[in-house]
């Protein structure tokens, strides 16, 4: 007997962790290799701040039955609080949802609002599991450009253009998965307005809110500003508490009842139907959005100095650039060298240099060539890394 897969699975792919099943082979032969290519803080030098641990471990007698399907009161409480302190209005514990990182409450959304044939409108370069989940659901990419030349910000021409009859939903991921743009206020005030006109929901996913590395850029979250537009504001402890193997995470509704409520209630029927995201983690989400967030400003400390090791080797290279990044951990430079595909780019450095990035092709369709790098590796895996990428480009293509 052999076991077909369903044809929607034939179209998913997740490049982050593919090229890294590439990499492992390469270490298991022997090959040093230096992974730039996994937003997990903690395989690099960041840790859990203490109280975290502390705060979970004293948990697991009382966690071991099923929480509540939409997660356990002192997490819902929390978030509500934490969104009146980024200035969403009116959020009560009633509109979260505690979900398995931030990505559960991604694929519960997309799936509870899009039918065969529908599409939502997802950033490109942008993080993958939005295409993955929509082909999952038999639904149809439908990608907006980010512009380089514009630091990475939405291309909203371009946004108001690809929107048609089977478009659901307008995605926006601020601070950036890949390029680490932080977009302005008045860019995010004009994609509501752009989402209002065309009577479209916004999904706002705002993983890396608290990862701003620079003084002049802050951050907005767009159900502060949305007026009567509906928003689905997805965040999570990974990436800000450095916790991303917990997974715990949440979803937000908020904007007019009239508009959201029913939508919101079939995200809860599929919350109810996977019953709960795991109980005992669920008790760091308070700890995490109220206790001390004093690891913040070491871990933006050094990813800022990250940053500008990254930006300024990767710009000395002939044959590549980058755009500064202003948030998150990642940066989305360009490769200007005569190479067939970003995808043979990276896999060739891969093989020769043993440096893993991913590339840009895995972000969505591109007119150009890219490659994401993670600059949470220490300053000396990145020096390291970056001198064997101009060894790799000098002797390849100049
Ligand atoms: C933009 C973005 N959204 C969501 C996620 C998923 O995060 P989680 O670990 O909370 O599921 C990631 C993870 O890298 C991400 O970069």
């Amino acid at each position: 007997m052999k076991i077909i897969p369903s044809e929607r699975t034939k179209n998913i792919r997740y490049a982050i962790r593919d090229i890294g099943v590439e990499a492992k082979n390469l270490e298991k032969a022997g090959k040093k290799i230096i992974c730039l290519n996994i937003g997990d803080p903690l395989k690099y030098d960041f840790k859990t701040p203490k109280h975290l641990i502390s705060a979970i471990e004293s948990t697991w007698s009382k966690s071991s039955s099923y929480a509540d399907s939409m997660g356990i009161d002192s997490a819902r409480e929390a978030v509500s609080r934490e969104a009146a302190r980024i200035g969403i209005k009116g959020v009560t514990p009633e509109d979260t949802i505690i979900t398995a990182g931030g990505s559960e409450g991604i694929i519960m959304s997309i799936s509870a609002l899009i039918n065969s044939g529908d599409n939502i409108l997802t950033p490109v370069p942008g993080y993958p599991l939005y295409n993955s989940t929509v082909m999952q659901f038999e639904g149809k990419m439908n990608e907006y450009r980010l512009n380089e030349e514009d630091e990475w910000q939405p291309d909203l021409a371009d946004m108001i253009k690809k929107i048609n009859s089977r478009t659901k939903a307008i995605v926006i991921i601020n601070p950036n998965n890949p390029t680490g743009s932080v977009y302005t206020r008045s860019t995010l005030k004009r994609i509501i307005d752009i989402a209002g006109e065309h009577n479209l929901p916004i999904f706002t996913d705002e993983t890396y809110d608290k990862l701003i590395l620079d003084d002049d850029f802050s951050f907005t979250s767009v159900g502060s500003i949305s007026g009567d537009v509906p928003v689905v504001t997805f965040n999570t402890l990974s990436k800000n508490y450095l916790v991303p193997g917990w997974r715990a995470g949440w979803a937000i509704f908020s904007g007019p009842r009239e508009s959201i409520g029913d939508y919101a209630d079939a995200v809860k029927k599929i919350a109810r139907a996977r019953l709960c995201t795991n109980s005992p983690v669920q008790y760091a989400i308070q700890p995490a959005l109220e206790g001390p967030q004093d690891h913040l400003k070491d871990v933006i400390r050094k990813l800022k100095a990250r940053r500008d090791i990254t930006y300024k080797r990767i710009n000395e290279i002939e044959g590549l650039s980058v755009k500064k990044p202003h948030g998150a951990f990642y940066a989305f430079p360009r490769i200007d060298v005569d190479v067939e595909s970003d995808e043979v780019f990276v896999r060739k450095l891969l093989q020769e240099e043993g440096v893993v990035l991913v590339h840009g092709s895995g972000f969505g369709r591109l007119d150009e060539k890219y490659f994401r790098v993670v600059f949470a590796a220490s300053e000396q895996a990145l020096n390291d890394a970056f001198d064997k990428l101009e060894n790799f480009v000098k002797k390849n293509y100049m």
